[in-house]
């Protein structure tokens, strides 16, 4: 009898979604003679049972564009309401049922961190569970690399490359804040690839008088407009973003004119890489091999250029952030790029 599986996207979206569902389906149904139906907006397409099939011609098309044809939300559904007046129904209940409703050999789950670690507790109740790790934020840990991460530094790197062009026009300083919470590896890539002078991450504690000096020293050897890339993660102020409050602090100490620019969501949109698509078609076809071979439990990984797959509970819970050694911040400390640190 041939297997039937189902595909949800859950969390943030990111560009590359598209071609990973395409690897997972097509390998599963032309390679494998699987059934797969699509599962309508994370997890909660599963509480609310929206499905819809996944046949070729709704996958036909869908390579290169972003976003994800199944939708996305953020639905935790382990997350306990302590509202005392709404009694929640029991989610992880109704999935299971939803799951053997469909009669599904296998959920698979592309998602960031959040998703993975659901994933991993599906899995733990009994269900058969793939992950896919996708996010702009490169923060799943068990991978090199997650889809949507080259998209989104790209976008940034050409971000900065225009903000060159008015800051030395203008003698300003830009600041460019990009995404990244808990781990800045969007503006390292891309700090290091607009050549920004001065990278704030959320791993490396800054100090504003030493961001103020480093720039104060660019201009007295006449370099007369400075690149600052700042991810959104950073400490600061309560009320202000990461970089309109790096702007104030900088304007303040330095006395030199400065602008800041917040990407925002354009960091997530649009058609992804060449490189994200690869990525993406990679993992998914190899998803789709590892439930034929029956192997669950599993998140699909990029690790030392080879496709591969960890143990989900190895993952779930971690986060894979910037660590001192990492050979990048040398590298560009090499370059004269300030941190904030010293
Ligand atoms: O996808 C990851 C991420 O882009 C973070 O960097 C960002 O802070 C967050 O998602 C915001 O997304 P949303 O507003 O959709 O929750």
């Amino acid at each position: 009898m041939s297997k039937k599986i189902g595909i949800l996207t859950s969390g943030g979206d990111c560009p590359g979604l598209n071609a990973a569902i395409r690897g997972v389906a097509k390998t599963a149904m032309m390679k494998y003679g699987m059934e797969v139906i699509g599962i309508s907006s994370g997890f909660k397409g599963l509480i609310d049972k929206e499905y819809i099939t996944l046949d070729e011609s709704a996958l036909s098309g869908i390579l290169t564009m972003g976003g994800t044809i199944l939708g996305t939300s953020r639905e935790k559904p382990f997350k306990k309401n302590k509202s005392l007046f709404f009694k929640e129904p029991d989610k992880p209940q109704i999935i299971k049922e939803s799951y053997s409703e469909l009669g599904l050999d296998c959920l698979v789950c592309i998602g960031g961190n959040g998703t993975i670690k659901t994933a991993s507790m599906l899995a733990s109740e009994g269900l058969n569970v793939l992950a896919l790790p996708k996010t702009i934020d490169n923060d799943v840990w068990g991978t090199d690399q997650t889809f949507g991460f080259d998209s989104a530094v790209s976008i940034c790197t050409d971000a900065i490359d225009r903000l060159h062009t008015t800051g030395n026009s203008h003698k300003r300083i830009m600041v460019i804040e990009v995404m990244g919470h808990n781990a800045g590896w969007i503006a390292l890539h891309s700090g290091i690839a607009g050549g920004g002078d001065v990278i704030l991450v959320p791993e490396i504690q800054y100090d504003e008088k030493i961001i103020a000096k480093y720039i104060k020293d660019r201009y007295s050897k006449g370099k007369t407009y400075s690149i600052v890339v700042v991810a959104e993660g950073i400490e600061k102020s309560e009320k202000l973003s990461a970089g309109r409050h790096i702007a104030q602090c900088i304007e303040e100490y330095t006395g030199i004119e400065t602008r800041e620019t917040v990407l925002g969501y354009i960091q997530r949109g649009g058609t992804p890489t060449s490189m994200d698509r690869v990525l993406a078609t990679s993992y998914g076809g190899y998803a789709a091999d590892l439930i034929d071979r029956g192997r669950f439990g599993r998140m699909v990984a990029l690790i030392d250029n080879q496709i591969t797959s960890v143990p989900l509970e190895d993952v779930a819970g971690k986060l894979k952030v910037i660590t001192p050694e990492h050979y990048l911040l040398e590298r560009a400390r090499n370059l004269g790029v300030c941190f904030g640190d010293r």
